[in-house]
């Protein structure tokens, strides 16, 4: 008989989680204004919010910890962090920042400017927001079969590049660069192409433009090519992550997903000019350009988390159990964007609680009761992450209204993802008893989720 499969590590520390009753959580959630942002953790059971800054670190990871360099300027750390960025991406420049979104910030200080285009494939959030809130458009270039949830193609992330193509004949001079997310978030951490990356940096050439890739899981990514894409079988995880960084120009990076650090980011690039441009920025925004927001000691468990997480097994344990929460709703027939993502599953609120009016947010629905069925925390990527057109001040419909359910990476194990199948499965069972959503109180002018306040509709 073939041995199953098992994680390719065992657990030395132990964190204690609690349940709670479901009255509990019908007053903490009314509490909270229906937000899931404005919980408690220490009310959330199972916390599948996130898979950033959210991970298990190694003995290795934490072994690095206690020798950080604390250096105000020069940090060995930063040495140790560049030297293992520049091995496995092939950028030779790289700008620590205290996260993701930091390196948005400064590259984009640099970079956009009113009335420009930023073409690319399902913007994240924080990615958007650094382009909307500088008055320039983020404009969605994904193909349209990511669109359908029940579609499985093996790289359902791509860029559209007859969209692309379109956009650079009728943008020219106002796009200052592509920006590609690998895996693509928002579509359901689907994973983008290397033929797709290297088509987009044909394009490019041919108009003359930069591509920045946005990183968060570039190296699930990379898993995905290997497992998928002709050529790549016998490729090693660091072979294929230098290839993918070879198509671009730069890359920003949120170290908090697939470096497996609580919190960090960088920016990358072997364009000096844009180095150069990025740490005026940098100093301004994070710090010197040796330690940029972040902890020596924090460089050296992100140095040493990439080194781990660039390796086939380590990926492997991880991708796997977010497959193995698929096919456990796959038994309950939950619908979900399939196939499955790299970091979350991504359940489908349109078609899981057909009552619910669009304008009473399917998605944030099923977030409110999956919490108060099980004490689960998930994330709505729907229409309230999708903000109002900046313009119309409408609400935007068009794009897909999912319940994330984010799994943290070396944290959780099997059981957990069983509590999570049966708990949707329970809702589903009596999805035409679920008629009531939710109307918005208040909200931010951006980025309204963190913060919005709901009320039963
Ligand atoms: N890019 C992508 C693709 C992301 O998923 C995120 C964060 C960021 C950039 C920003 O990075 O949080 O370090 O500032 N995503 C988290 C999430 C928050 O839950 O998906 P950050």
């Amino acid at each position: 008989m073939e041995l199953p499969f098992a994680e390719s590590w065992k657990i030395k520390m132990i964190e204690p989680i609690r349940k709670s009753s479901r009255s509990e959580r019908e007053l903490w959630i009314e509490e909270a204004k229906y937000n899931m942002f404005q919980l408690r953790a220490e009310q959330v059971y199972i916390d599948l919010l996130t898979d950033s800054g959210t991970g298990a670190m190694s003995d290795s990871q934490w072994a690095g910890m206690m020798v950080g360099d604390e250096s105000y300027a020069g940090a060995s750390s930063y040495y140790k962090m560049r030297d293992t960025i520049t091995r496995i991406t092939g950028f030779d420049y790289v700008l620590p920042t205290h996260q993701g979104r930091a390196a948005e910030n400064v590259l984009f200080s640099c970079l956009i400017k009113e009335g420009d285009v930023c073409p690319g494939n399902s913007h994240f959030d924080t990615t958007k927001g650094h382009i909307e809130s500088r008055k320039a458009i983020a404009l969605d270039c994904t193909i349209d079969e990511a669109r359908d949830t029940q579609l499985e193609i093996p790289f359902k992330g791509n860029v559209d590049i007859e969209k692309l193509e379109k956009a650079f004949i009728k943008y020219g001079d106002q796009i200052p660069f592509v920006i590609v997310t690998i895996t693509n978030n928002t579509a359901g951490g689907q994973p983008v192409s290397m033929d797709n990356l290297r088509e987009v940096r044909i394009l490019a050439n041919k108009y003359g433009k930069p591509v920045i890739l946005d990183s968060a899981r570039f190296a699930e990514n990379a898993y995905f090519i290997k497992m998928r894409e002709g050529g790549y079988e016998t490729k090693t995880i660091k072979e294929i992550c230098l290839e993918m960084f070879s198509y671009a120009d730069g890359m920003t990076m949120s170290a908090k997903k697939d470096a497996i650090v609580n919190m960090g980011g960088f920016f990358a690039t072997n364009k000096k000019d844009w180095y150069d441009m990025c740490k005026i920025k940098g100093i301004v925004y994070e710090g010197f350009i040796t330690y940029g927001g972040m902890n020596g000691r924090d460089m050296n468990a992100l140095a040493i988390g990439l080194e781990e997480n660039t390796e086939f097994e380590n990926l492997e344990t991880r991708i796997k159990q977010v497959g193995y929460l698929g096919k456990k709703l796959d038994e309950y027939n939950i619908p979900y964007q399939r196939p499955v993502g790299g970091h979350a599953i991504f359940v489908d609120a349109d078609k899981l609680l057909p009552n619910i009016p669009k304008d009473q947010f399917p998605a944030q629905t099923l977030a409110v009761e999956l919490y108060l069925e099980a004490g689960i925390r998930g994330c709505e990527i729907g229409y309230l992450l999708a903000d109002r057109d900046p313009v119309t001040r409408e609400n935007r419909f068009e794009g897909l209204d999912l319940l994330r359910l984010a799994i943290p990476r070396r944290v959780y194990t099997d059981n957990h993802m069983n509590v999570v199948a049966v708990a949707l499965k329970n809702i589903y069972d009596r999805r035409n008893d679920i008629k009531r959503g939710f109307k918005i109180k208040w909200e931010a002018d951006i980025l309204r989720h963190f913060t919005i306040e709901l009320e039963k509709a």
